[in-house]
């Protein structure tokens, strides 16, 4: 059985495709022996069914080479049983996804994502919809460090 990754923004376009096409790149590129299945999604349902932001996928392809894959949907409560790990992106993604588990029972899969970072001392992934660049290159450089911190942590 594989171990199981899902990524949550809120749109489901910029942070959380590239939080998911980044740990693909570096689980490929340690050349893991366990399979980690990695999947994303928003709270929102604003872009259901759009590809990444070309803008997110510029500032991947430009800084890793690599291209964002995927289409947008919407985060659902099948998710807690489904993923082993839910990685929220900001503090409102990670209070949204907790509402939808009243009971708390999935409680201790929710993370926020920076939590893995060794490099960075941000403690959320920065929304850059509405920014230029600089925002979504960050968003690459916090999510390069968290993902390798994720690594660190799955491999023990
Ligand atoms: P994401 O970015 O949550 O990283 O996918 C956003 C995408 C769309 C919107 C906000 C953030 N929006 O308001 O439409």
């Amino acid at each position: 059985m594989s171990y199981k990754l899902l990524f949550v923004c809120l749109g489901n376009i910029c942070r959380s495709p590239a939080a998911e096409n980044i740990m693909r790149y570096k689980i490929e590129q340690v050349g893991l022996s366990e399979p980690i299945v990695c999947d994303s999604a928003g709270t929102s349902s604003y872009h259901i069914g759009s590809p990444p932001d070309s803008r997110m996928s510029a500032a991947a392809l430009q800084k890793l080479q690599i291209k964002l894959r995927g289409k947008a949907r919407q985060f659902q409560k099948s998710d807690f049983e489904n993923f082993d790990l839910i990685l929220a992106m900001d503090r409102d993604n990670y209070e949204d996804i907790l509402h939808l588990d009243p009971t708390g029972k999935y409680h201790q899969k929710v993370h926020l994502i920076c939590d893995f970072c060794s490099r960075h001392n941000l403690k959320e992934v920065p929304d850059p919809y509405y920014g230029g660049a600089e925002g979504f290159n960050l968003v690459i450089d916090l999510l390069v460090d968290a993902c390798e911190g994720l690594l660190k942590y799955l491999s023990r």
